[in-house]
């Protein structure tokens, strides 16, 4: 088993709708540490750059005009295969194909407003993390 680092954001849909507090919950419930925290708003073109890979789908304008409507919280998180435990606990991206007790079955709103992002790979969170986050904003907490 191998600790790794991976990015939560909880998007606009989900700031906005006073989520923001039950989505950490659920992340410091389920055993990962919030290593680096803060709440920001995109501008449209750092919603582009962050989702560049998406660049060519169909929904890449709706999505990046999504992420810039309004604050998001964007955290890093640490644990043993942190990358795949956060997604488990995100659920699929589509909220009515989510499995049960999911974030984004319990608390998104459709297929763009999902609530939350989590990094799909490792090369995926070595490009998100510091595109947020300084070495100085990151933090090891360990239980007193
Ligand atoms: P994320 O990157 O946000 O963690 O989500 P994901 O891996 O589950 O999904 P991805 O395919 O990477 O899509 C990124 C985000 O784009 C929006 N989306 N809209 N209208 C649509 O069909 C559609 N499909 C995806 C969602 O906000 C999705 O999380
Ligand atoms: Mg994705």
């Amino acid at each position: 088993m191998a600790v790794q680092r991976t990015l939560a954001i909880v998007k606009p849909d989900a700031v906005s709708r006073n989520l923001t507090g039950e989505i950490l919950r659920r992340i410091e419930a389920a055993g990962l540490r919030i290593c680096a925290l803060k709440l920001m708003h995109l501008t449209r073109s750092q919603a582009e750059k962050f989702y560049e890979v998406h660049r060519e789908r169909p929904f890449f304008h709706s999505l990046c005009a999504y992420m810039s409507s309004g604050p998001i919280a964007v955290a890093v998180l640490e644990g043993e295969q942190a990358i795949g435990h956060w997604r488990d606990l995100m659920g699929a991206t589509d909220p009515l194909k989510a499995a049960p007790g999911t974030i984004r079955k319990d608390l998104g709103v459709d297929v763009e407003r999902n609530a939350v992002h989590g990094s799909d790979s490792p090369e995926t969170a070595a490009i998100e993390i510091p595109f947020f986050f300084g070495r100085v904003e990151l933090h090891s907490p360990v239980a007193q």
